[in-house]
């Protein structure tokens, strides 16, 4: 299966023309990749920009709001579907830690996004690494995020092990490493497969994010055997960029 790669800008660039520019490249160097997979989360605003110009990068939403109607500076689930966007990521540790979003928030999203048939990122990590944190926080994470989720829907639900100790946002963070990922890879297909089936659970790519870049992106698709990234910092920069995709892209 091929690798997924996904470029979550957050808050960046600050301009258009800069968005543009960084979407052009993205989308130039995909085009030579055959065998990965990539979506770009840009922010909401460059969302129409980006549209006419992406062809092989998939568009991705870094939020959503799960109703439509009265509420106030939200992006509903429906209205990124019927705007054309394949890809949204929910419950990322910086919503969680700045805005307080729950597991019973990041739920309903999860339930609204799979219910539309978008491809769903769920992000679940621990805040400090510490003896039982991956099956305390993580598997709680979990299980509450995908409450009232159907079998059926889980070919579109992608879970994102973020660590949030590695996310390169917080101050003194490092990467994880490759085999303690895998650990955490394990212990998600484990829960899965409880949940729904072990056919089920393998129907659920997982992804690993928290200083992804272009020195330990190879490990963790290899070693870690994570079914892709997501990447913060380094898809900012078309190098970066480039060199992560040409490993992604030669590994099977
Ligand atoms: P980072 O961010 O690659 O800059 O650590 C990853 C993420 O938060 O999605």
């Amino acid at each position: 299966m091929s690798k997924l790669i996904v470029a979550n800008w957050k808050a960046n660039p600050l301009l258009q023309k800069e968005a543009l520019d960084l979407a052009r490249k993205t989308e130039a160097l995909t085009a030579a990749c055959k065998k990965t997979e990539v979506v770009v989360a840009p922010p909401f605003i460059f969302l129409p920009d980006l549209k006419p110009i992406l062809r092989k990068v998939k568009l991705g939403a870094q939020d959503a709001f799960w109703l439509e109607g009265p509420h106030t500076g939200e992006i509903s689930v429906l209205q990124l579907k019927k705007f054309g966007i394949e890809f949204v990521i929910i419950g990322h540790s910086e919503r969680r830690i700045q805005l307080g979003e729950t597991d019973e928030i990041v739920n309903e999203k999860v339930k609204a996004a799979l219910a539309k048939g978008l491809k769903t990122i769920l992000c679940v990590g621990e805040t400090i690494r510490e003896e039982g944190a991956i099956p305390e926080i993580v598997g709680v994470q979990l299980k509450t995020a995908l409450r009232g989720v159907l079998k059926s829907q889980l070919k579109n639900l992608i879970v994102a092990y973020e660590p949030i100790w590695a996310v390169s946002s917080n101050p003194g963070a490092k990467a994880d490493t490759p085999s303690d990922a895998h650990q955490a890879l394990l212990f998600l297909k484990k829960k899965l497969s409880i949940l729904y089936g072990v056919k089920e659970a393998e129907m659920v790519r997982i992804i690993y994010g928290g200083s992804v870049n272009s020195r330990n992106v190879e490990a963790y698709l290899r070693e870690g055997k994570m079914q892709g990234v997501l990447v913060g910092q380094a898809c900012l920069d078309p190098e970066e960029l480039a060199k992560m995709l040409k490993i992604a892209n030669r590994i099977p």
